[in-house]
Order: structure tokens, then C-alpha cells, then sequence
């Protein structure tokens, strides 16, 4: 099996996890109409539904959660994040939010009008979803290679610049609010964006002036594989790589959930003194005073003290070792994956694997499923359950090009037999994939229906 660098850092607090028995997973799922997020999570052995929020915290954020100061307004800790912010970002101006979501919320409530359209490279579920939500139209925009799962482009996530120059002739820069990238690029597999593209894409923004935001909820894992892809970056720290990342946006939101280590929190920051002005307005609205946000004083300090975390270069070699480790694992037992693996999921291709299943019958889903009923995993469908859409024009369904169920990887929560073991099922999961069948929708709303939409098998 291949080799990855071991934890740079030993266990001090356990949390139990049993394996029920495969009757009861039965019966969970049922219960569960068929959706994973209706789960109990005590009824999940290994819960790789999400990297979001999830991840153990070091003894230092929890002695920063017994710093934190809950003062309503003007709080130590929010001067913390402040100095965190200005030192790896170059941001002055920024607004702490209750998470990623939070922060689209306000963004897209204060730019984006009916008709509107954002290109990015892929928009993630929540992006898209505050995105329609206002009657705008997201736009994809990742080059070919980013939608090809056997590509071994060593940076899949980046803006296709000749595509991106098109749209915008097309459409036309009164009707752009706004442009953003997606580091790392979650909805195509966890695949990187080079400097350069990042660059080019700036370059390109500006030329246009169309404001620039980065959706940075995965930077640090970004910006480590951009040390070690992309040559003229070889020699540079990981911070020094970040801030030139950051320095070319306008703008740029985080879901802190993710690279910063934390089980709460996000923001929203702007290099425009006026915009950041009006989502201090529009944050005291719906989230709360600038220098709370939606967090309590310690998840403020906690953020301050995992943004640096997530940016060692020891604990970003184990954590892309860890992703790579059961990536790796899984191609070697011929488990079709997005290649190569990216940086905090693994991307089962379900459309290989359940060749059997059409899109429309949800293969994602029916993989999804049966990792939780064979082993008590829990993964998330990433295909036609959360992306297919009808056409606002047509009404005909859209379906998505890649049908993927994410094995995501909680920061530094699970070890090597853990995943050992998630090979092992998916292994056996894959001898009998010819016989599983696929999904009917039996409930969904309009819009990020794959939370609360219920299914039953298709016989
Ligand atoms: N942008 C990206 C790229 C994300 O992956 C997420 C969340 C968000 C924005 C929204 O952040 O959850 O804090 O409101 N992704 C999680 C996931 C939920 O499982 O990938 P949030």
C-alpha cells in the first residue's frame, strides 16, 4: 500500500464510534428515506460526509476557547483575527460570519440582481444555491481537463481564461456583479488552481473591471500544492505562496470550517472601503455587530489560532499524504476515482463504477448508500441529486457532466486503519456493483434539495 508522512502530533482526547449491525443500517436507512444527511450520526462508523467543521481542534485553540472574550463589541479576540487576517490575507477590511454561507448571503444580497450572471471555475452547492436564490445565473467555467476524471493535469481546478474571456463578451460586464475562483475546486474533485491561472484570471477581471473574490475555503491545501506543482514556487513558504494568491483579488469568502480548523465560522473580506461599509449594514442585519459576526468571542480566537495551524507545512504534508494514501489505495485495486486524488476528498466516479444506472436514477446516490449499508460509511453524493436542475428557459433537466460520491477527510480525526478499513469496503462494495439499482425522488425542493429530498429504490 502506498506510504504517506504519519500524525505530526499524538491523540490526548478520544470520542467512541461503534459499527451497528447491518439489520440496523437497514432500518437506519429507510428511516432515513433514503438520504444520508437524515442519519443519526451514531448510527455512521466512519463519517466522511464532510471535511466541513469536522476537524479535531489542537490543545492551543482550546486554551484560546477559554481566551476568548465575548464582549459585544470591540473584542480582544476579534483584534486577533483581525491581525490573522491582514498578516496571511493583506486584508484590512473584513467581516467575521457564522459561516461560508453566511458570507454568500451577504455578498450575493448586496450585488447580484435578476439576470445577473457569476462565472467562477465551479461554484459550490451553497454559492450556486445564494446565487439562484437571487434569481442570478452561476457559471462554470473550469477548463476540459477539470471535467475529465483520468486527466493527471496537475492543476484540474483552474478557469478555462479562454472561455472566461468569451462569457464576458457575451454577456456583457453590466450584467457580471462579479467573478470568483473556488480554491481548491471542491465541486470537480479538490483540484487545485495553479498561481499563474489565478493570476491570469486577475489579470483578466481587472482588465474588464469586474470585481474579483476568491472562495477560499480550502487556500492552505491550495497553496500547498502550488509549492509542489508549480516550479517557480518550489522555493516559497506556504504563507509567502497565500498571500500572493490573496493579493490578486478584490475580495474573498471563507467557510473557516475547512482550512482554518475550526468546528464554526467563516468571513467575508473586501479590499473597497464603501462595499465593506454596506456588508457591515447588511451583516448587522442578519448575522450580527462587525466585530462579532455570527461567532461567540472564542470561535473568533479559536479561528485565529487555526488559520496559522492550517497553514504548517508538517501537518499539510500528512493531511495531502492522507488524501493521497487512500486515493492511491483505491486505484490500485482498479476503484474508479477523480485522478489524481485531490486535497481533502477522495471522488468515487460513479458513473464507472455503476456504468448500469442512468443519470437520472441518481448512481451517486445508489453508491452512496450502499457504502453506509455494507460498512456503516458515510459519504456525500456530489452528481445529479445536488446539481441536476431544469432549464429556467426549456424546463428540461440539466444534468451534470461528473456523477461523484465524495469521501471527504475530517482534519486530523481519523488514522491509517481507518481508512484501511474504508478501502477494504469499498472494495467489496465494488464486487457486487452490477446488482445495485438506482433512486427514485420521492420529495425535493427547489433548491439544494440534495439536504432534505427522500427517495425510495427504484425496483
Ligand atoms: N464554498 C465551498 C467551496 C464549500 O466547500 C463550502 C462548504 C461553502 C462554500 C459553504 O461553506 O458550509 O461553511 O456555509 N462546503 C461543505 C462541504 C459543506 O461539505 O464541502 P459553509
Amino acid at each position: 500500500m502506498a506510504q504517506h508522512p504519519a500524525e505530526p502530533f499524538r491523540i490526548k482526547v478520544v470520542e467512541p464510534i461503534h459499527l451497528i449491525s447491518p439489520e440496523a443500517r437497514k432500518e437506519a436507512l429507510k428511516n432515513a428515506g433514503y438520504n444520508l444527511f437524515f442519519l443519526r450520526a451514531e448510527d455512521v462508523y466512519i463519517d466522511l460526509m464532510t471535511d466541513s467543521g469536522t476537524g479535531a481542534m489542537s490543545q492551543e485553540q482550546w486554551a484560546g476557547i477559554m481566551r476568548g472574550d465575548e464582549s459585544y463589541a470591540g473584542a480582544r479576540s476579534y483584534y486577533r483575527l483581525a491581525d490573522a487576517m491582514k498578516a496571511i490575507f493583506g486584508f484590512e477590511h473584513f467581516v467575521p460570519t457564522h459561516q461560508g454561507r453566511g458570507a454568500e448571503n451577504i455578498l450575493t444580497s448586496l450585488l447580484v440582481q435578476p439576470g445577473n450572471r457569476i462565472p467562477s471555475n465551479m461554484h459550490f452547492d451553497t454559492t450556486e444555491g445564494n446565487i439562484r436564490s437571487r434569481k442570478g445565473i452561476p457559471e462554470n467555467l473550469v477548463i476540459d481537463e477539470g471535467l475529465d476524471p483520468t486527466s493527471h493535469h496537475p492543476f484540474k481546478g483552474n478557469m478555462d481564461l479562454e472561455k472566461l474571456t468569451r462569457f464576458i463578451d457575451k454577456t456583457g460586464i453590466d450584467n457580471i456583479p462579479f467573478g470568483c475562483i473556488t480554491i481548491t475546486n471542491n465541486a470537480g474533485g479538490g483540484q487545485p488552481v495553479s498561481l499563474e491561472n489565478i493570476r491570469k484570471v486577475s489579470e483578466i477581471y481587472r482588465r474588464y473591471r469586474i470585481p474579483f473574490f476568491i472562495d477560499a475555503c480550502r487556500f492552505a491545501e491550495n497553496g500547498f500544492f502550488i509549492k509542489k506543482r508549480e516550479e517557480a514556487c518550489k522555493n516559497k513558504t506556504i504563507p509567502e505562496i497565500v498571500h500572493e494568491i490573496f493579493s490578486l483579488a478584490d475580495g474573498a469568502w471563507m467557510s473557516a470550517k475547512k482550512d482554518a480548523l475550526v468546528n464554526i465560522g467563516g468571513f467575508l473580506a473586501v479590499r473597497d472601503a464603501d462595499l465593506h461599509q454596506r456588508i457591515c449594514n447588511e451583516l448587522i442585519l442578519r448575522e450580527g455587530f462587525p466585530t462579532y459576526g455570527g461567532l461567540a468571542g472564542r470561535d473568533l480566537e479559536a479561528l485565529a489560532i487555526g488559520l496559522w495551524e492550517g497553514l504548517d507545512e508538517a501537518y499539510l504534508s500528512y493531511r495531502l499524504g492522507q488524501t493521497a494514501f487512500l486515493g492511491d489505495s483505491l486505484l490500485e485495486v482498479g476503484i474508479p476515482i477523480i485522478e489524481p486524488p485531490g486535497g481533502h476528498a477522495i471522488y468515487l466516479d460513479a458513473r464507472r463504477l455503476l456504468p448500469h444506472i442512468p443519470q437520472g436514477e441518481f448512481p451517486g446516490q445508489a453508491l452512496s448508500t450502499e457504502l453506509y449499508q455494507e460498512g456503516g460509511i458515510r459519504s456525500v453524493e456530489i452528481g445529479s441529486v445536488m446539481f441536476a436542475h431544469p432549464d429556467p428557459q426549456t424546463g428540461k433537466m440539466v444534468y451534470p457532466r461528473l456523477e461523484l460520491v465524495r469521501l471527504a477527510i475530517p482534519r486530523r480525526v481519523y488514522t491509517a486503519s481507518h481508512f484501511e478499513y474504508v478501502i477494504e469496503t469499498i472494495k467489496t462494495v465494488a464486487t457486487h456493483a452490477g446488482s445495485l439499482k438506482g433512486y427514485r425522488l420521492t420529495y425535493a425542493p427547489e433548491l439544494m434539495r440534495h439536504f432534505t429530498a427522500r427517495f425510495e429504490p427504484v425496483q
